[in-house]
């Protein structure tokens, strides 16, 4: 990357290549912190500045929000400032001008806080405004220290501004994406909840052991981080079908009846014709899972007795997870397993009830999922004892 001396007057044709060799690096990346830490990185290294900090609006809550790297660029800390503020980064997002310190400390409109959290010493600083295409001021872009030790001269404040005016419309979209994003995921997860918690002491705890045991088996069998959140993300819908059930049958305190069973069995279908013909990855995995989750290797499940590799994989996933989780829970119908008890039924049953690839990636993430649920079984004695007083 090259690096562009202060003082010198950028050619066109310097220019033309910084604005390619940026465009080129930062292109094509649609995930929000990514996509700021490589464009923080860039800056850093084209200006040759101590720091690069990239700070953007948060119109609900009135403030700009930053993810600082530190300690060798390896943990990342949130700061938040008000909007309203007199800090010089404040401002320069109220006021769209460029803000340039010679040094830092000796101006007022300077605030050490951030300094101080991040164990930095700012000493010369400048900060621009981060625009969108119409204008609008989306955050601020603040650098600090050059390591020539010289203050920011009028050719810096170019060049920054130039950066900021060419990130703008990446970061908006990617903004407008993680926010579609989630608002997506907390869908998925309310409506994983309206489908549970009539029949779960601790609906929450419940949903959220699955996806974790589910997105650790994902990795433990190889498969790469986005398809693992795929399948975190759609397993809190696999019970979806239990919508459809009546309370009697879901909520019968004590064995049920082969007919009663029956009934039960029904939340597979359910929940596949719920989500039937989604089109987004996440609901297409959940489909799946929600159709399939009670189907066993050996072709003894239901609803269909699919057996071994005609069961889908995020099915075969999904089980093992479910099944664990369900052992570990009180039920209505069941006292809660202990954790190893339900372990050794997951090793037992592997090539019966499930497939003998995800009962060796289970082995192999065990000692994690021990650990989580050495926390949960607190609380669950809580719960169990809060309801035998009660
Ligand atoms: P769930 O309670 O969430 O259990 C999910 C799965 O975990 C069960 O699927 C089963 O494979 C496993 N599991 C749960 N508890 C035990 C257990 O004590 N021993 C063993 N060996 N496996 C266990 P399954 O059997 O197809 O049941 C599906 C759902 O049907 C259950 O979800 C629960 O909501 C309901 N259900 C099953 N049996 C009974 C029952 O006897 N009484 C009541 N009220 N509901 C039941
Ligand atoms: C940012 O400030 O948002 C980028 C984080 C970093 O400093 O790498
Ligand atoms: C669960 O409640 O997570 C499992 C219930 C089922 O698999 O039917
Ligand atoms: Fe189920």
């Amino acid at each position: 990357m090259q690096r562009f001396q202060s003082g010198n007057k950028l050619t066109a044709e310097q220019k033309l290549k910084l604005l390619v060799e940026f465009g080129t690096r930062t292109s094509g990346e649609i995930r929000l912190d990514k996509l700021l830490d490589i464009i923080a990185q860039q800056i850093s290294t084209m200006l040759d500045v101590g720091r690069c900090t990239i700070y953007l609006k948060d119109i609900e809550k009135n403030e700009l929000w930053s993810k600082i790297a530190h300690g060798r660029g390896l943990e990342h800390t949130e700061i938040r400032l008000p909007l309203n503020g007199n800090n010089a980064v404040s401002i320069v997002a109220r006021t769209g001008e460029v803000l340039n310190f010679p040094n830092a400390y000796e101006d007022p409109r300077f605030s050490m806080d951030v300094d101080m959290v991040t164990d930095f010493r700012t000493h010369t600083m400048l900060a621009v405004p981060l625009k969108n295409n119409s204008g609008k001021v989306l955050g601020v872009f603040q650098v600090a220290n050059k390591s020539d030790g010289t203050p920011f001269d009028k050719n810096d404040e170019g060049i920054l501004t130039l950066l900021a005016t060419l990130a703008g419309s990446s970061i908006e979209i990617a903004k407008l994406y993680q926010d579609v994003h989630v608002a997506q995921l907390e869908t998925i997860y309310r409506l994983a909840v309206t489908a549970e918690y009539r029949d779960q002491q601790d609906t929450r705890a419940h949903l959220k052991n699955i996806s974790i045991i589910s997105y650790l088996l994902a990795r433990a069998l190889g498969m790469g981080t986005k398809d693992s959140e795929l399948i975190k993300n759609a397993s809190p819908l696999h019970d979806i079908g239990k919508v459809a059930l009546a309370d009697t049958i879901l909520l019968k305190p004590g064995k049920l009846t082969a007919e009663e069973f029956e009934v039960m069995k029904s939340h597979t279908i359910y929940g596949g014709r719920i989500l039937e013909g989604a089109h987004s990855k996440v609901l297409k995995i959940a489909h799946k899972m929600s159709l399939y989750h009670h189907e066993k290797w050996n072709g003894k499940g239901y609803p269909h007795g699919l057996k071994g590799e005609e069961i889908p994989l995020e099915a075969r996933i999904i089980t093992v997870a479910d099944v664990f989780d369900a052992l570990c829970q009180f039920r209505v119908y069941k006292q809660a397993w202990k954790t190893d008890e339900a372990y050794e039924y997951i090793l037992a049953q592997s090539g019966q009830s499930f497939d003998p690839r995800i009962v060796a990636a289970f082995k192999k993430i065990y000692p994690s999922i021990r650990k989580l649920y050495s926390h949960i079984s607190v609380n669950q004695a809580n719960v169990k004892s809060a309801m035998q007083s009660g």
